[in-house]
Order: structure tokens, then sequence, then C-alpha cells
């Protein structure tokens, strides 16, 4: 199966990174968002970026106008009609989902698989959505997705053999190195990585150490890239939420409870990054 063109449905932190890593790799890219103007502002941002990398010489002359022109940004669901693959990164609120999957399914061509780059929803029951459950499957990309080399591939309690054979050999066409775990709340990567943040956060909250030397002390103590509370603000506190909602929510156990001040966080709209404010100021 040759795939040439992807839907991708979503333009925020992780779509926006997305369809950079496959419009890197030469893929075509139709970044669908309700409104068209929250694709041009993703496609700007990734100019931007790669308009810095070009003149620093960290990427040849002319990746951004090759990356960009790969990317059509468009507020109609329609023009997604003849994508070869999609990969989904909307809100993650199940009635957002089952209504984009319902339209997704009457709009696409039989045979399309439609990926969904979901961290905390239950794949099997998205797939429920759709009349073709076989064909839906976890691809789990990680912030920023332009650079992160993983993917976990997912399959949920329908997802076929031939869909995970696809993905996986999609994943590692556009570079990336592809993991398969089965379907169990964070997966492999949240499952470890957004207890550990949100530890960040209650040590915080508990005024055991200032935010930037909680950050230090995993850098220098740990080797981590980013300190927990810096991740936080990369990925988002509602997603880490979200994350923490889900172990906590699916497996009962008290271990996964969210911390108090990750939770005001959310409450306050410190969301991070995205808003110019988390446990940070951008
Ligand atoms: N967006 C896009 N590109 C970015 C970026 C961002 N936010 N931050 C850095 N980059 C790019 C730079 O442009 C550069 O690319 P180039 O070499 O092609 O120009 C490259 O990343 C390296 O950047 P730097 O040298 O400036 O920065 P670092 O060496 O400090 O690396 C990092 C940055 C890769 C983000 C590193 O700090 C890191 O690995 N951090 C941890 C990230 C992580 O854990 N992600 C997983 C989060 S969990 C998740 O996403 C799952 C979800 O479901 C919650």
């Amino acid at each position: 199966m040759t795939i040439k063109k992807i839907g991708l449905l979503g333009a925020g932190t992780m779509g926006q990174g997305i369809a950079w890593a496959f419009a890197a790799a030469g893929k075509e890219v139709i970044l669908y968002d309700i409104k068209q103007e929250f694709c041009d502002r993703a496609l700007n941002a990734i100019g931007k970026s790669l308009e810095k990398s070009e003149q620093k010489g960290r990427v040849p002359a002319g990746t951004k106008a090759a990356v960009v022109s790969k990317i059509i940004p468009t507020g109609k669901f329609e023009d997604l009609a003849d994508a070869d693959f999609i990969v989904e990164c909307v809100f993650e609120n199940m009635d957002v989902k089952k209504d984009v999957y319902t339209r997704l399914d009457a709009l696409l061509k039989p045979e399309v698989i439609i990926s969904t780059n979901t961290s905390s929803l239950p794949i099997t029951e998205i797939a429920a959505f759709t009349k073709r459950a076989d064909k839906v499957v976890g691809m789990h990309f990680f912030n920023p997705a332009n650079v992160m080399k993983l993917v976990e591939v997912i399959p949920c309690l329908q997802t076929s053999e031939a869909t995970l054979d696809v993905v996986t050999a999609l994943s590692a066409e556009i570079g990336k190195t592809p993991v398969r775990v089965k379907e169990g709340p964070g997966f492999v990567v949240n499952r470890i990585l957004v207890p550990a943040i949100n530890e960040g956060s209650q040590i915080l909250y508990e005024n055991l150490a200032t935010a930037a030397d909680i950050d230090t002390a995993m850098k220098l103590g740990a080797g981590w890239p980013m300190g927990p509370l810096e991740l936080c603000d990369l990925v988002g506190a509602d997603i880490a939420l979200a994350v923490m909602n889900t172990l906590y929510g699916e497996t009962g156990d008290p271990k996964y409870r969210p911390s108090t001040l990750l939770k005001q966080q959310v409450r306050a709209g410190w969301l991070g990054r995205k808003t110019g404010k988390g446990f940070f100021q951008y």
C-alpha cells in the first residue's frame, strides 16, 4: 500500500509537530482544524522555526520551503476525502472523537486506516464509533513530534495485523522508531513519564524545592534533557492531567492520583508554553 497523502486532524501542539514530521519525510499533509486560521498559525510556526534552523545552518537552505509547501491547511472537513491515511489529534474528549470518527468513517475511502494520537482515551472505544474498527489504531507521537524519534503503535481490541504492519512501516518510513504496545492506560512512556511530572508538581506543592531547583535536580541528578516541570509546560498541564486522570480512573490505584497543584494550574488556565504561563513564564 502506498501512502502519499496524510489527512491530519487537529492543528494544536501535537498536530503541528506531526504535520512537520510527515512533510519533512516528503509526504503531502492535509492539515485540518475547525478553523483554517488554526492551521495557518501552525504552518506559520513551523515556517518560523525552520527559518531559524536554516539561518543557524542546522538544516540545508530550502528546507523551510520544501516542508511548508507539503502542508495544505484547511478548515473544510471534506478536503480530507482523498487522504490515504489519517492521523487524528483532535481535542481529548470522547464526544468530540465520536463526532469526528463517525464523519470520517462516512467520508474516507473504505481501505483508509485511521490512527489516533490519543494519550488518554481508550482506542477500543474510539474504534467502535466506526464500521472499520479493524483499521483503527493508536499512533502515539511525542512532543516535539518533529524531533522525538519514538512512535508507540497501539493495537486496540479490534485492530488487524495488516493495519499494524502498515502503521509500523509508515513510522519507519518517516524516520521514527516504532514500538508495539498493547492498549493499557498511558501505554509505556506516559505511564512512566507523566507520574514523574505529577510528582514534580506535588514536590513543588509541598514547597520542598523551587520549580527551577526541581528541574535542575532531575537534569543534573538523573540526566533528563528537561526537568519535569519544564516538560509539563511543553506537553501542557491539561494533557498531563488528562493522562493522570486516565491512569487513576482506569486502574483505581491511588498511586496515580493527580497532584493538587497540577489541577489548580489547569483550572487557572496556566497550561504551559501554549498559554504563555505554566510552572514557568514564557
Ligand atoms: N518544537 C519544535 N522543534 C523543537 C522544539 C519545539 N518545541 N524544541 C526543540 N526543537 C528542535 C530544535 O529546533 C532542534 O532542531 P534542529 O537541530 O533541526 O534545528 C532540535 O529540536 C534540538 O533542539 P535544541 O538543540 O535547541 O534543544 P535540546 O538539545 O535542548 O533538545 C528537546 C530539545 C529535544 C526538546 C529535548 O529537551 C528533549 O528531548 N526533551 C524531552 C522531551 C520529551 O520528553 N518529550 C516527551 C513528552 S511526553 C509526550 O509528548 C506524550 C504526550 O502524550 C503527553
